[in-house]
């Protein structure tokens, strides 16, 4: 009997055992990486090794939020955040680097930022949305990986002229009375007195910049 009780005991502690691992795995969720790139026969070196080869973004990841991913399996004590994207470098070190030489290079495909950004696929997916899953443009179109600007966000452009690469802003020439010349077009839309409110999306006006459940000016 009493080695049953015992028996039992154990069996409890060890569900409790899991059950905490579990939720520590779910309150780290957002810094720890479950699942990297695979790369056969590799093994994960850590963030300090990369700065040999690539020191212009090895210099500026660690001011990046993506500086805090850490991998749970890597059994490193120093920082994974290069292979929670790259994958494992060992063997792309070893023989002294190189392009498609044992490393991934996630491109433009957002399907590797989406692996982590659950709430972004989502807005993406809305009904009014900036066209990334139909592949007409891509995250790293607006945002730099690396951290190498030091914008919020990780924007590669801090001001509209981010959104401006793309959507072009014309300038009227005039046309009777109809439309006054001088004024800034952007769209089909006069944004004149609208530019002096700030940063296009930040401004009160398209704050839904991924996507929108309703607005198809992306306002909300
Ligand atoms: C959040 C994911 C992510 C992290 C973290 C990350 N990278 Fe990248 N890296 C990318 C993506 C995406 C690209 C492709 C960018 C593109 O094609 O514009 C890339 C491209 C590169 C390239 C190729 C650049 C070129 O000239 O084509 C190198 C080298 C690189 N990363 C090194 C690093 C190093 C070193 C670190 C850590 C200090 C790091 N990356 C961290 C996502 C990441
Ligand atoms: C011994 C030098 C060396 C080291 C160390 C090194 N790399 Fe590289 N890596 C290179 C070279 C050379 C290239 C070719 C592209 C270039 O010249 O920028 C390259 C290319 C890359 C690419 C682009 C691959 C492609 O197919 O487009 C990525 C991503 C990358 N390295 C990531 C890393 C990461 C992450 C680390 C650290 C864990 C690292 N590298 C460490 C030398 C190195
Ligand atoms: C391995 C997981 C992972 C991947 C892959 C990943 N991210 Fe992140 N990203 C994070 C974490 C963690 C943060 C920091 C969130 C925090 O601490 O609040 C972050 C933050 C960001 C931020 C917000 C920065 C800020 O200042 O709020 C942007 C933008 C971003 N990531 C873009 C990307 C893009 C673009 C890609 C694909 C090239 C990508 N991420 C891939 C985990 C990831
Ligand atoms: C058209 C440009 C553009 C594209 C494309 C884009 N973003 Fe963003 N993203 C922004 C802007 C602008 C912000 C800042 C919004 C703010 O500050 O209110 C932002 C903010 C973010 C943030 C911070 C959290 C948030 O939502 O404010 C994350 C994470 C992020 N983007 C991830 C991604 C990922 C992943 C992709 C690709 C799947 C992507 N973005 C594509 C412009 C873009
Ligand atoms: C890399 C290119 C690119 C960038 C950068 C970009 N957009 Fe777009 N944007 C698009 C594309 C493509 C569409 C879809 C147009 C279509 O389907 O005809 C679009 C559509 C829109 C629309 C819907 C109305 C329309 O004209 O179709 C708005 C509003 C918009 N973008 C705002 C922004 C804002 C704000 C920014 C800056 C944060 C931005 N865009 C940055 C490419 C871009």
């Amino acid at each position: 009997m009493n080695r049953w009780r015992w028996l039992a005991g154990i069996a409890l502690a060890l569900g409790a055992a899991a059950l905490i691992s579990l939720v520590n795995s779910c309150s780290t969720l957002s810094r720890t990486v479950m699942a990297p790139p695979e790369i056969e026969g590799a093994t994960f070196v850590g963030d300090r090794v990369c700065m040999d080869c690539h020191s212009n973004i090895s210099r500026a990841f660690p001011a990046s939020p993506h500086a805090r991913l850490h991998l749970e399996q890597a059994g490193l004590t120093g920082q994974q955040g290069c292979e929670a994207c790259h994958g494992p470098a060992s063997k792309h070190v070893m023989v002294g680097g190189g392009r498609g030489k044992f490393i991934v290079n996630p491109g433009k495909d957002p399907a590797a930022c989406f692996q982590c950004h659950l709430d972004t696929h989502a807005e993406f997916n809305l009904p009014q949305h900036h066209p990334v899953i139909e592949g007409k443009m891509n995250c790293v179109q607006c945002h730099d990986p690396h951290g190498i600007s030091i914008n919020a966000k990780m924007l590669l452009i801090r001001d509209n002229n981010l959104c401006l690469r793309c959507h072009a802003q014309t300038v009227s020439q005039g046309m009777g009375s109809i439309v006054q010349p001088g004024h800034i077009f952007i769209g089909k839309q006069d944004h004149t007195a609208l530019l002096a409110h700030g940063a296009c999306w930040s401004s009160g006006c398209h704050n839904a910049v991924h996507g929108s459940n309703i607005n198809p000016y992306w306002f909300y």
